[in-house]
């Protein structure tokens, strides 16, 4: 394992205050967002979408990498050229989902557990080969009357610590992400306490499996109370619950957290992730940026909507929505950027 490179790369992704752009929704993620907005359901489809996103002029200014999934990583733009070698030439570290997604957790009723270990290690050396730098696997953890179980969280913790250390093994930086979901009536404080145990044995579960923290980043949710919840916390709540939580349970050798967005809306995670940046930044041993998917791209898609017309300004609803965690990353983000 060659940790110098991985932190080299780990560094890379996040340099100028850029973030990663998440576009590495599974098929059926896809089909169902394209679903919603009347968008045909189809290869063409998805890879135009994808070509759209790839392409957007200036997305490099504020995105350090960008997250493919397999679909994905073997598609190319109409021309012919790959995604992957647009993304290079961009500047734009390219990384690949690897987890085969969440299944039901046997023995645990409504809880999962993500699967994918199996020829993980072959399949980490040909996106390797292929150019991607850096991997990304999500594990789900929900939290309801009487969840999360421990056995969930275990069990999704040694996945993740599995899948990190055979990505380090392949030259691959681990994106580590366990995330605590929005669904549900629970409090900021419910969230903060099963986030806080979540993190404690995926750390633990890393460091067991000799994961090397620096090589390595961490995709976790931000602490926030469930969508159901009749109390919802301010900016400041958020960011002193979450900034707090992650104090005590994220090792200072982490070099950066880059938060999910998990269905807030555009808006709000940036304003959370410019309010931790504002009150906390100079004091935190981890860069604070962001990994989104539908908080980056969901404008985007709702102004394409399927439509050649729209696609120049869809990519400026994109390169908008980075360049806004761009500023938030620096603690710079306020709601006059969103009156263009
Ligand atoms: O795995 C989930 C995505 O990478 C992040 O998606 O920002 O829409 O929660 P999200």
């Amino acid at each position: 394992m060659n940790v110098q490179q991985l932190e080299e790369t780990a560094r890379a992704l996040f340099a100028h205050d850029k973030g990663l752009l998440a576009m590495d929704e599974s098929t059926g993620t896809c089909n169902k967002r394209f679903e919603k907005l009347g968008i045909p359901q189809t290869f063409e489809a998805r890879r135009a979408y994808r070509e759209l996103l790839v392409t957007s002029p200036g997305l490099s200014e504020s995105i350090g990498g960008a997250i493919l999934c397999d679909e994905t990583i073997r598609q190319q733009k109409s021309d012919g050229t790959p995604f992957i070698k647009v993304l290079i030439e961009a500047g734009i570290v390219p990384g690949i989902k690897v987890d085969a997604g969440a299944k039901e957790l046997a023995g645990h009723p409504s809880e999962k557990v993500t699967e994918g270990l199996d020829g993980l290690r072959d399949r980490l050396h040909e996106y390797f080969q292929m150019g991607a730098r850096f991997a990304k696997w999500r594990a789900m953890i929900a939290i309801g009357d009487g969840l999360p179980s421990w056995g969930c969280i275990e069990a999704n913790a040694h996945a993740l610590a599995r899948y990190a250390a055979l990505c380090q093994q392949a030259g691959l930086v681990p994106v580590v992400e366990p995330e605590v979901i929005m669904d549900g009536g629970h409090t900021l404080q419910q969230c903060r306490v099963v986030t806080d145990e979540v993190l404690r044995t995926v750390f633990s579960e890393l460091f067991a499996q000799r994961v090397a923290l620096e090589g390595m980043i961490l995709k976790p949710n931000m602490v926030l109370s469930g969508t159901a919840c009749a109390s919802q916390p301010t900016l400041d709540e958020v960011a002193d619950a979450t900034v707090n939580c992650f104090l005590r349970a994220v090792p200072a050798a982490v070099p950066a957290i880059a938060f999910l967005s998990g269905g807030q809306s555009a808006e709000l995670a940036s304003a959370h992730l410019n309010a931790m940046n504002m009150r906390f930044k100079s004091r935190l041993p981890w860069v604070l940026a962001f990994s989104f998917a539908r908080a980056i791209q969901q404008p985007a898609l709702e102004i394409w909507k399927g439509h050649e017309a729209n696609i120049l300004a869809a990519q400026q609803a994109l390169v908008h929505r980075a360049r806004c965690n761009q500023a938030a990353r620096r603690g710079e983000y306020s709601a006059e950027m969103e009156k263009r």
